[in-house]
């Protein structure tokens, strides 16, 4: 079965209201005539303000980089599902490696904001991936599937296939280094089996799986003709119209 590619751009805490509306312009202006592909932006919340109006009615989808895990109360400092969602959010990016790792993000909380999000009518792209550590010790299968099992608990396969899985390999994240697409397409494939372990067909079937570290027009295309890699998760390469174009361009 065919899935419609997904290219999304993390852009972390970069680009503040003047120079996120610039790049907002840049994309509408370069990305028109896209509908064979679907795109995402994860703006900073602070920059929200500037990049929706400007990509209203673009087919453009914007995320939220992260969420608490309550919609509202005393979480100074942290962004609410439900208030992303009334802004016209529609996707939640869940469980980033740095949320993870400086944050002290756990599997137990990832969960729990995919039901959050979830509850808000948001969408989760919930991320995932490996440490060069756990890489070198032969410990990838065991920490990304640890990281789905959690990520999935409870859900039934109709929710199940609404979540979008980013596999991004720590050691990758903007470091230069990409996994080759060899590496990425196995990891991808192991993913894909899991789902298949665990769910009906149509869940593994229509699930897009995004790779995610270091891509860039020049590296996209071959990683993106891999069999069971849907899309990327892009952040370096995401803060400029023209590299992030590219990257979509890469998907024909
Ligand atoms: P990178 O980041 O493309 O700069 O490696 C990817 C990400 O963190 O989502």
């Amino acid at each position: 079965m065919a899935r419609i590619p997904f290219i999304a751009g993390n852009w972390k805490l970069n680009h503040g209201p003047r120079a996120a509306a610039e790049l907002a312009l840049g994309l509408r202006e370069q990305l028109a005539d896209r509908g064979d592909v679907t795109v995402a932006v994860f703006p900073t919340a602070l920059s929200m303000h500037s990049v929706l109006p400007i990509l209203e009615g673009t087919g453009i989808h914007v995320g939220v980089q992260d969420i608490a895990a309550k919609q509202s109360g005393a979480f100074t400092g942290s962004n609410s599902a439900e208030m992303a969602r009334e802004l016209g959010c529609s996707y939640a990016l869940i469980g980033h490696s740095e949320r993870r790792q400086l944050w002290g993000e756990t599997d137990a909380a990832v969960r729990a904001k995919i039901d959050t999000a979830r509850a808000a009518g948001l969408l989760p792209m919930v991320c995932i991936g490996e440490t060069l550590t756990e890489r070198e010790a032969g410990r990838v299968e065991e920490v990304v599937f640890r990281q789905l099992s959690a990520a999935f608990d409870g859900l039934e396969a109709d929710v199940a296939a609404t979540l979008t899985v980013a596999y991004e390999p720590v050691w990758a994240i903007g470091t230069g280094v990409t996994a080759s697409p060899d590496q990425a397409q196995e990891v991808h494939q192991s993913l894909r089996g899991w789902l298949a372990d665990h769910y009906p067909p149509f869940v593994s079937e229509q699930m897009r799986l995004l790779y995610g570290g270091s891509v860039k027009p020049t590296n996209a295309a071959e990683l993106l003709g891999c069999a069971d890699i849907d899309g990327a998760l892009v952040g370096g390469a995401s803060l400029k119209a023209e590299s992030f174009a590219g990257i979509i361009a890469a998907t024909r």
